[in-house]
C-alpha cells in the first residue's frame, strides 16, 4: 500500500489553520484602516476570535493610565474606564514590554482582584502593542480556568504588531492630513492678502496718476498745479506708510526689532494717539474719552511702538464703528499690570472669527471689496509688539454690533513705580 500524503498543508489541524487565516484576515484589514476607530473595530472582533476567548479588550496608554477603549465578550468588562498603569495587567505589559498569561487570576498578586470580581474572568493573557514602547495592550480572557498557550499568545502578539504599524501609519496619515489643511489655509490667507494689498496699494496711486496726468498737459492754472502737487505728494506719503508698515510688521514678525526701553507713561502716547484719528472720528461723528486712572505706574515700554499699538487700536475701534458710535480708552492699574482698554460701540467680533484677530491678513471681511480699508497686519503686529514688551493683548465681543473692548496688559515698570505726570 501507499504511504498516505503527508505534506506539511495537510498535517496542520484545522483550528490552527482557521486562526492564522483569521489572523492574515485581521492584519489586510488593518493596512487599510483609516481611523483609530476603525482600528479599535478590527482589533476588538480578531483578538477574541484568534483563540476563540470569551472576552477581549483593546487598551491604549494614555500618559500614565490605561483606557479601556472598547472590547467584545460574553459580559461587560471595564469599557470606557480608566486605570493607573500600576494598578492593572495592560499596565503591567506595557511597562514590562512583555506578555502577561494568567491562569488563574485570584492567585497572581498583579491582578486588582476587586476590578475582576464583578466579571467572568477567571484566566486571562495580555500582550503588550509596540514591543520598544508599548502604545496599548490587547487583553484575552476566559470564563473558566486557561492557561493561554504559546500559539495563543504568539497569536495575539502579531496582531498587537500589526496594530502597532496600522496606528502608526493613522497617526501619520492625520499629521499628514492637518500639514495639507495648515498649507491649503495659509496659501488661501496668502492669496487673499494679494488682493487686499494690491488694492490698498492702488488706491493711493489713483490721484497720484490722475493729478500728474493732469500737470503733464500743462493746461492748470497755478493754484491747480499746487493743488496737484498736494495730492500727488499726499497719496505718495500713503503710498510710502503702506511701504513702511508692510516692512515693519515683516521685521517684527521676523523677531528683528530691538526695543528701546524706559519708563514710561501711558498718558501721552494714548493723547498722542487719539490726536492722529480725531479727523477720522469727527468725520464719523465718533466720540472718543479717555479715562486716565489715578496713580497708573509707569511701563517699561519703547514709546514709540507703544505709539504703534495705541494708534492701531484706536483706528481700528474708528473704524469700525458706525457714525455717531463712541470709544473709550482706559489707563488701569492691577495690582501687577498696567492696562490699556480700548472698547467702543462698533460693529463687534463674530465668535468664528475671534481666534483668527491676531493672525496677519486676517479681516473679518475679506473681500477685496470690502467697506473697510487695511492690509490685515494692524492687530498681528499689535500682539507681536506687546509680546515683545512681556505683555499680553486680547480682546473681547458679545457678538457682532456689541461693541469690542481690546485690552493690552503690561507689566508695571520696576525701576519707577510713580507716574511721571505733571
Ligand atoms: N474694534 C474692532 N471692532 C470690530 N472688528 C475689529 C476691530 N478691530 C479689529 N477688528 C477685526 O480684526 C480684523 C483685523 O484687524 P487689523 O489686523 O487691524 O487689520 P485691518 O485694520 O487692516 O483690517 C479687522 O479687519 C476686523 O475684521
Ligand atoms: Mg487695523
Amino acid at each position: 500500500m501507499d504511504e498516505p500524503c503527508t505534506s506539511r498543508s495537510a498535517a496542520v489541524d484545522p483550528a490552527t489553520r482557521a486562526a492564522t487565516d483569521r489572523l492574515i484576515g485581521a492584519i489586510q484589514e488593518l493596512s487599510m484602516a483609516r481611523s483609530l476607530a476603525g482600528i479599535q473595530e478590527i482589533v476588538r472582533h480578531a483578538a477574541r476570535e484568534l483563540t476563540g476567548a470569551d472576552g477581549a479588550t483593546f487598551v491604549l496608554r494614555d500618559v500614565d493610565q490605561c483606557y479601556y477603549v472598547d472590547e467584545d465578550a460574553i459580559e461587560p468588562l471595564w469599557k470606557g474606564r480608566r486605570f493607573p498603569m500600576s494598578a492593572c495587567i495592560s499596565g503591567w505589559a506595557m511597562l514590562n514590554r512583555k506578555p502577561a498569561i494568567i491562569e488563574d487570576i485570584f492567585q497572581d498578586a498583579r491582578v486588582p482582584v476587586d476590578a475582576y470580581r464583578p466579571t467572568f474572568v477567571k484566566s486571562l493573557a495580555m500582550v503588550p502593542i509596540r514591543a520598544m514602547e508599548p502604545i496599548g495592550a490587547i487583553g484575552n480572557y476566559w470564563a473558566r480556568p486557561h492557561r493561554a498557550t504559546e500559539a495563543e499568545v504568539r497569536l495575539l502578539q502579531a496582531l498587537a504588531d500589526s496594530t502597532s504599524i496600522a496606528i502608526e501609519n493613522v497617526t501619520l496619515l492625520d499629521s499628514l492630513r492637518s500639514a495639507k489643511e495648515a498649507a491649503e489655509v495659509a496659501s488661501r490667507l496668502k492669496d487673499e492678502f494679494l488682493a487686499t494689498i494690491s488694492h490698498e496699494l492702488r488706491t493711493p496711486l489713483n490721484p497720484i496718476v490722475g493729478w500728474s496726468s493732469l500737470l503733464l498737459e500743462e493746461t492748470l492754472t497755478a493754484s491747480e498745479v499746487r493743488q496737484a502737487v498736494e495730492e500727488i505728494h499726499a497719496g505718495a506719503l500713503k503710498e510710502l506708510a503702506h511701504v513702511e508698515a508692510l516692512l515693519d510688521v515683516s521685521q517684527i514678525i521676523a523677531g528683528r526689532t530691538s526695543l528701546e526701553t524706559g519708563p514710561t507713561d501711558l498718558g501721552p502716547i494714548v493723547k498722542a494717539a487719539i490726536r492722529s484719528v480725531q479727523s477720522a472720528a469727527l468725520a464719523k461723528n465718533i466720540r472718543i474719552e479717555f479715562c486716565e486712572e489715578s496713580e497708573v505706574p509707569r511701563v517699561d515700554v519703547d514709546e514709540k511702538r507703544m505709539q504703534q499699538v495705541a494708534w492701531n487700536l484706536l483706528s481700528n475701534a474708528v473704524k469700525f464703528t458706525p457714525n455717531s458710535g463712541s470709544v473709550r480708552v482706559t489707563a488701569m492699574r492691577s495690582p501687577t499690570e498696567v492696562c490699556l482698554v480700548v472698547s467702543d460701540t462698533g460693529e463687534g467680533i463674530d465668535p468664528d472669527f475671534a481666534p483668527s484677530l491676531f493672525q496677519r491678513f486676517r479681516q473679518e471681511d475679506g473681500s477685496s471689496t470690502r467697506s473697510a480699508g487695511g492690509m490685515g497686519l494692524g492687530l498681528a503686529m499689535v500682539r507681536h509688539l506687546v509680546e515683545l514688551h512681556g505683555g499680553r493683548v486680547s480682546a473681547q465681543s458679545s457678538g457682532k454690533g456689541l461693541g469690542s473692548t481690546f485690552t493690552v496688559a503690561l507689566p508695571a515698570s520696576r525701576r519707577s513705580n510713580t507716574a511721571g505726570r505733571a
